[in-house]
This record gives C-alpha cells, sequence and structure tokens, in this order.
C-alpha cells in the first residue's frame, strides 16, 4: 500500500518560510489520514477521501480557498479515474460546493461521466449537495489587488491498494483571472490518468498540461513496458521542448513512486506507513 498527494507549486520568491511550514505539516497530517484509510478501504475510494482533506485546507487552490476567476466567481474542477475498471468521471467548472471531487465520485457510476457549468451544480444538488461557499478573506483579497498566485495549488493523490489497484484524484480552483469558463487540464485524460499500470495527476498550468498530455502519455508508456521514471523523463523532456509549467506525481503498480517537475518545486508527499517523503 503506498499513497503520495501534491498540493501544487511551492515558488521560493513568492512566498515565505512560515507558508512553507504550514504547507508540509498540512500534507504530512493529511497523507497520514490518507494512508490510515487506505488500510480498510480501495484505492479508489482513498483519493477520493484524501482529496477531500486537501480540498477542505485552504492553504490550497481547491475547493476552500480556490482561486478566483475575472468576473469575480469561483468555478472548480475535479475529477478521478479508477485503475481497476478504468472509468473516468469529473466535473468542470462548478460553483458553489464544497469538495468538487465528491460530486466526481457520484458520476463514476452515470452513464453521463464528465458534467460542466450550472449543469454540473444541478447535478450536484439533485443528489443532495449543499451550496457552499469556497471563497476565502485570503482569495479575495488577493483578487481585490489583482494579485495571482495561481500557480500555489491544484491537488492531486494517486494510490495502490492492498489488491493491487491503483486509481487517482486531482482537484483545482483553475488559474486565478482567467476568461471566465476556461477549462483546466485536471477534470481531462492530461491531468489524472490511471489503469492497471500506472496512476498520475498534474500541477501546473493547464494548457501547458494538455499540450504535453501529461497523465495519459506517462500511464501508457508505463503500460507499454517503460519503467515509471524514465516514462516520466520522456515525457518531461518533450514538455520542456514546448516550454511548458508542469509537475506531476505517480505510482506503478509494483508500487514504485515517481515525480517531477519542470520548475522548483511541486509541494508533494509520499508515504508506505513507514517512510514519508516531503518536499523540502
Ligand atoms: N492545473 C490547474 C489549472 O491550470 O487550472
Amino acid at each position: 500500500m503506498k499513497i503520495v498527494i501534491h498540493g501544487g507549486f511551492f515558488s521560493e520568491s513568492s512566498q515565505s518560510d512560515e507558508t512553507k511550514l504550514k504547507k508540509q505539516t498540512a500534507l504530512k497530517t493529511i497523507i497520514e489520514k490518507g494512508f490510515e484509510f487506505l488500510k480498510t478501504h480501495t484505492a479508489l475510494e482513498t483519493v477520493v477521501y484524501t482529496t477531500t482533506l486537501l480540498e477542505d485546507c485552504p492553504l490550497f487552490n481547491a475547493g476552500i480557498g480556490s482561486q478566483i476567476q475575472r468576473d469575480g466567481k469561483i468555478r472548480m474542477s475535479a475529477s478521478i479515474m479508477d485503475g481497476k475498471s478504468s472509468r473516468f468521471s469529473g466535473v468542470i467548472n462548478i460553483e458553489n460546493v464544497r469538495n468538487p471531487v465528491l460530486i466526481a465520485e457520484k458520476l463514476l457510476k452515470e452513464e453521463d461521466r464528465v458534467l460542466s457549468g450550472q449543469e454540473a451544480g444541478n447535478y450536484a444538488v439533485s443528489k443532495g449537495f449543499e451550496s457552499f461557499s469556497t471563497e476565502t478573506p485570503e482569495r479575495k483579497n488577493e483578487f481585490n489587488l489583482k494579485l495571482n498566485n495561481s500557480k500555489t495549488g491544484t491537488v492531486g493523490c494517486v494510490a495502490l491498494d492492498n489488491k493491487g489497484h491503483l486509481a487517482v484524484a486531482t482537484s483545482t480552483g483553475g488559474k486565478g483571472f482567467e476568461i471566465p469558463g476556461r477549462v483546466s487540464d485536471s477534470a481531462t485524460v492530461a491531468g489524472n490518468y490511471a489503469n492497471l499500470n500506472c496512476a498520475i495527476s498534474c500541477t501546473g498550468v493547464g494548457e501547458d498540461i494538455v499540450n504535453g498530455a501529461i497523465a495519459s502519455k506517462i500511464v501508457t508508456r508505463v503500460t507499454d513496458g517503460q519503467n515509471i521514471q524514465s516514462a516520466f523523463s520522456k515525457t518531461f523532456h518533450e514538455l520542456n521542448e514546448i516550454n511548458g509549467f508542469a509537475g506531476a506525481i505517480g505510482i506503478d503498480s509494483k508500487g514504485n513512486i515517481y515525480w517531477e517537475e519542470s520548475h522548483p518545486k511541486i509541494v508533494f508527499a509520499a508515504y508506505d506507513g513507514t517512510d514519508l517523503t516531503l518536499f523540502e
């Protein structure tokens, strides 16, 4: 059993040591809770649960603490993929829900599994999810001052359970100040992908992640026989050639974990119940 999580990027130039410590502490607490949950749940259940913890933490740009779009509204996107069944589901630009990943989880059982905008919100209401504002005073203040820390946060989780199954979840508040309705990578197969062999979650600039088809490309390379490290290296080499900005975390079916970033530095943690690796 293994679990890896990320909380976007940490830019040394724009953030303090205090923020870094807060993020490290939050990731440690969340990954320990996630691993405890994994002991008695599937990889799919665990990535959803752990991503709700990340969404609930206002330090990260997903759920509570999401970035605000140009028109003053928050629109969030999230997706999950079950490696065992190769099923993907997600919501794009949903408003006024606390945990977008929970709506993606509900959609996994539907025939129509990716919903967007107002209709995604209507679906959430029909399933009993209450209206919830994820705006925080910090993000509102940044918005009013036209400060954009957008690289501070998409969240994600990959897990391998005790039956050898993989799953992934990714959730984001977007870039901040984007054209209303802009679609991020987080509810696409470029940002979130898993099968029986590998599970990958991305963070960074959505357009770059889509250009590089990062998650689906790494998973395909591992499926075709490359080891996870060389699958990451080749994919990030191609991303660098198009000046992309992204980071990714991954795990394969043998329990090998890997992460890579095009720029310093991805905020991540990995845990197998004994060894905890935390970004520095
Ligand atoms: N990776 C999140 C976004 O670009 O919206």
